[in-house]
């Protein structure tokens, strides 16, 4: 069959949403077009559909998961198969936003070889578009392996989660003189290892603007400043749905928090004053 006819055969909405999709290329052009990228976490169906309605587009599948959907205080315990988990109900929620999963504390820690395998599980079972993996200097290699295998990574530099315990907690990077200049240098290494994008996480925004003007391929910043080619927040934190409090650099733009608090009160009180369930949502032999 020719690829014509191939593609000719796809439904009206394959076509469509294929057509819209927002893919590696269209994300390294931004950079270029000087246009701004915008990327969400989501771990569920229902809110990447939401998302992706939106318009953002780049839905994340964070291991952040950890700390705001299994209640952990750290990302360290988050398993590959969470992961796969999760990337697959986001997957069958987004039509139009690319999809990039993370991997997980020690799913390509180990060696290029096992990186690359789980990078493969993330994409074949998950149905993720490209993996987002911690860059410090000891993964570039493992970032070319990935990437020559056709697997498109995105970068991630700066504050690094998954060193959680190295760090001595959640610290803002690149700070003195020494770290900047390590940063410049990682940031253009990631990019020569092949990275299509790269995630700047708090690091002090001169540095990020200066990371932002020596690559060529778009950084997404996470407590980074302004000057980055595009920015990423924790969907939770943007909508209030969280136990605790939001680091300084998280705009909330909504408390669902406070609305779900209210909502769950209202039931409770209409079911123990009986109101709830009314005529109207009961059935009957009559109707
Ligand atoms: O896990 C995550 O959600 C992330 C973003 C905060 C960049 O890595």
């Amino acid at each position: 069959m020719s690829l014509l006819a191939f593609l000719g055969c796809c439904s009206g909405n394959c076509k469509q949403s294929a057509m819209n999709k927002i893919r590696v290329p269209d994300i390294v052009g931004r950079k270029k077009d000087k246009q701004k990228l915008v990327m969400l976490t989501s771990y569920d169906a229902i809110t990447a559909r939401i998302v992706d309605e939106a318009g953002v587009d780049i839905i994340l599948i964070g291991d952040s998961l950890g700390n705001v959907i299994q209640g952990h205080d750290t990302t360290l315990p988050v398993r590959l198969e969470d992961m796969i988990y999760h990337t697959r109900l986001v997957s069958r929620g987004a039509k139009t936003a690319h999809i990039c999963a993370d991997m997980p504390f020690m799913s390509y820690q180990c060696s290029k070889e096992q990186a690359l395998q789980n990078a493969g599980r993330l994409m074949k079972e998950g149905l993720a578009e490209s993996v987002k993996l911690e860059t410090t200097e000891q993964y570039l290699e493992t970032v070319e392996y990935i990437v020559s295998a056709g697997i498109p990574v995105m970068g991630h530099i700066g504050l690094c989660p998954q060193s959680y315990h190295a760090m001595g907690g959640y610290k803002i990077q690149g700070r003195d003189k020494k770290e900047k200049n390590r940063y410049i240098k990682l940031a253009k290494a990631t990019e020569s290892a092949g990275a299509y994008c790269i995630v700047l996480e708090g690091i002090p925004l001169e540095l990020a603007k200066e990371i932002t003007k020596s690559i060529s391929i778009p950084t997404i910043g996470i407590g980074a400043g302004p000057h980055c080619d595009g920015q990423v927040l924790v969907i939770n934190d943007l909508v209030g749905l969280h136990t605790g409090g939001v680091p300084k650099f998280v705009k909330q733009y909504a408390d669902f928090r406070k609305l779900m608090t209210k909502a769950v009160k209202s039931f409770s009180s209409d079911v123990v004053k009986s109101r709830f369930p009314g005529e109207e949502n009961s059935f009957s032999w009559s109707n």
